[in-house]
């Protein structure tokens, strides 16, 4: 049974696009029943519409129809249960969801963020890391819980920064790396292969171990490795 997946995204839309990639390409065990974005005129909407994926715009910023957040959130979830859904990609969604969305889809939530986790959470994760004047930059995909940016830990992607490097430059880099380790990620979980482990499951392994080639990547560190395809 493919991951009956729904897509949220708020902007270009390009790691949605790896995604249904992904899957289009059989590498990702997966089915984008439904693209969910909050921004009129988003790049991602017509992105969806060339992939041929259902997309619900939602406006959160018309108030006749969602007084409340809370409002606003059970109206993405009532669009994500009609097309089927039940595993949720954030990409890019520039908002934080209500502790109700998240009760709807328990532990079924991911999310990427342009920073090595937990460090430098919020919007400007890249840009507040170069600001602080990191040497690491990278990209995180993690499970989502009600705290910005908090949540265990499935993949991470780092790379070093040069004095030649600029914020353009990094988030180039980094953009190119989350097309792979999202849907990396998503396919661990297609195929049923993520564990917790540790205090309150917050730490995510990948079985059987054995099983995960790793291979040598120019430039950057990816852990867990990614496997063929990714
Ligand atoms: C990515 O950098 C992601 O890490 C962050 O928002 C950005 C979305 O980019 N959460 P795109 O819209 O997928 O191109």
């Amino acid at each position: 049974m493919p991951l009956n997946l729904a897509v949220i995204a708020s902007g270009d839309g390009s790691n949605f696009q790896a995604i249904a990639e992904k899957a289009r390409a059989g590498f990702l065990d997966a089915a984008i029943r439904v693209l969910v974005c909050n921004r009129p005129g988003a790049g991602v909407i017509a992105r969806a519409e060339a992939l041929g994926i259902p997309c619900v715009l939602l406006d959160h910023e018309d108030t006749s129809l969602y007084p409340r957040r809370a409002d606003f959130d059970r109206a993405m979830v009532d669009a994500i249960r009609q097309h089927g859904a039940d595993w949720i990609a954030l990409a890019g969604y520039m908002r934080l969801l209500t502790p109700e969305f998240l009760t709807a889809f328990p532990g079924r939530v991911l999310n990427i963020h342009p920073a090595l986790l937990p460090s430098f959470p919020g919007v400007r994760g890249c840009a507040d890391a170069l600001g602080y004047g990191v040497k690491i930059a990278g990209a995180t995909v993690h499970f989502v819980e009600e705290k910005t940016d908090s949540g265990p830990v499935i993949i991470q992607a780092a790379i070093p920064i040069s004095s030649g490097d600029t914020l353009n430059s990094i988030t180039q880099r980094i953009h190119a790396l989350e097309h792979r380790i999202y849907p990396q990620a998503l396919q661990w979980i297609a195929s049923g292969r993520l564990a917790r482990l540790g205090e309150n499951d917050r730490v995510i392994t990948i079985r059987p171990d054995a099983q995960l080639r790793g291979r040598e990547e120019p430039g950057c560190l990816i852990s867990p490795p990614l496997e063929q395809g990714f």
